[in-house]
């Protein structure tokens, strides 16, 4: 079989690597990819938004499978496209994409089918927005509507941080038309977890569950990130918190996506807080996190590949989701100044012996080196007994890696190791 891969980031780097385990995968594509896949997937020079150049190099290498993973070809409409021209595709169609693609749209879902999320309003008028802001409980969350590249949540923390944010969302249009409608909600407080959840439209099969670190900085200071890294298990994420998400979240969710005529197949990301009233959706995401994918899956005992298909065929109840008891953590090493401006093109040298576990997420391959091409570079994963092993297994793997340019957060899983001392 011949498999395509969409995307170029650290998230499709794991999802490569757990690919390969399938004896029935031949050969994997990575379109893009980066240079740091090279080992382990062909890279095709096409763009992850080229959704013609997509379906035509999908056609002409006769791909038997493709997985799309990253939230803009999804929304865009790529699985539509990759299956008018008869290819299966693991992620939603664009009629289910849209449960990320408009904060709207999910927000209104969840009020329709009684799905526990914060309160909110939707605003088209800028003036409205910001007559409403005058009086709204302080802090409040304002959301873009649209995809902005996950920077398009702000909170406010005070009456004129919220007049700015609505300004510079709905009047100078810093996210383009993702900020032609936003979303203001009530904020909400307690731990964070991720629960990444296979689905076929009918069935739903949580994975394990995890802990992003967002914030660039040591202690969850400085700017908001794609994710600096992460843990799975999550240890805020009890059995009980887990039935009582299957029951009121996970369940619900899919059964509206259906009575919508927008079923979801694929991976559905549901970001959540466990608030001092129950487990509440902050965002859904219609794809894998990113870094939660770097911890998830090599947790994952059971054949991705099938789990994937069965997604696709609608035949998930059938196939077996396992994930092992053990603990993982992956610390992102990034450019210096990142999520800001950052330099790339320092050379890189990664030890053979601890190749397996480094999941490339920006790098070029030029001579036979490695050299840095992004914000986030690399995710440096272990996988221990205990959560406290997996740490050290990861930050002890970090001093290994060659990368002058480097930075790194030096706390993640401090707060899940913290949570797991308490109980
Ligand atoms: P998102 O881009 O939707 O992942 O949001 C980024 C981050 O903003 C989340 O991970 C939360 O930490 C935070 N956030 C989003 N919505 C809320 C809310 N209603 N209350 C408090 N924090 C929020
Ligand atoms: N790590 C958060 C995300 O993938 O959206």
């Amino acid at each position: 079989m011949k498999v395509l891969v969409v995307g170029g980031g650290g998230r499709e780097h794991a999802i490569i690597r757990k690919l390969k385990e399938n004896k029935s995968i031949e050969e994997i594509h990575a379109l893009p990819g980066n240079g740091g896949m090279h080992r382990d997937a062909k890279l095709i020079n096409v763009g992850a938004k080229d959704i013609d150049g997509i379906v035509k190099y999908a056609k002409e290498n006769q791909i038997d499978y493709a997985v799309v993973a990253p939230d803009d070809p999804l929304v865009l409409g790529c699985v539509n496209a990759l299956n008018e021209i008869g290819i299966p595709a693991f992620g939603p169609s664009k009629e289910a994409a849209i449960i990320e693609g408009s904060k709207v749209f999910s927000k209104n879902l969840m009020k329709k089918y009684g799905i526990p999320t914060a309160k909110y309003q939707v605003f088209s008028d800028a003036n409205e927005a910001l007559e409403y802001i005058k009086t709204a409980p302080i802090p409040t969350v304002i959301k873009a509507d649209g995809l902005a590249l996950g920077k398009g949540v702000i909170i406010a923390f005070t009456r004129e941080e919220a007049e700015e944010a609505i300004n510079s969302v709905m009047n100078d249009k810093k996210f383009g038309s993702s900020g032609d409608n936003i979303v203001i909600e009530e904020f909400l407080e307690g731990p964070e977890v991720s629960v990444l959840a296979f689905t076929d439209g009918n069935c739903v099969k949580p994975m394990v569950s995890s802990m992003d670190h967002k914030r660039a900085l040591d202690g969850d200071k400085g700017l908001n990130t794609g994710g600096m890294g992460t843990v799975a298990p999550n240890p805020y994420y009890t059995e009980k918190i887990a039935e009582e998400c299957m029951e009121k979240i996970f369940i619900p969710t899919i059964e509206a996506m259906k009575k919508e005529n927008r079923e979801f197949r694929g991976c559905l990301y549901f970001g959540l807080m466990l608030t001092k009233d129950g487990p509440k959706v902050i965002e859904y995401n219609c794809r894998f996190g990113d870094p939660e994918t770097q911890v998830v899956l090599p947790l994952l005992e059971s054949d991705l590949f099938e789990i994937m298909q069965a997604t696709t065929n609608g035949t998930l109840a059938d196939c077996e989701v396992k994930f092992s008891n053990k603990n993982a953590c992956c610390v992102i090493m990034a450019s210096k100044g990142y999520p800001e401006k950052y330099q790339n093109g320092y050379e890189m040298e990664i030890p053979s012996d601890i190749e397996k576990d480094i999941y490339v997420a920006g790098a070029k391959y030029e001579n036979e080196k490695l050299y840095s091409n992004g914000g986030r570079v690399l995710g440096v994963t272990h996988v221990a007994n205990t959560l406290k092993d997996a740490i050290d297994g990861a930050y002890s793997k970090v001093k290994k890696i060659k990368f002058d340019n480097a930075f790194y957060r030096h706390d993640i899983g401090a707060r899940a190791l913290m949570a797991t001392e308490e109980k």
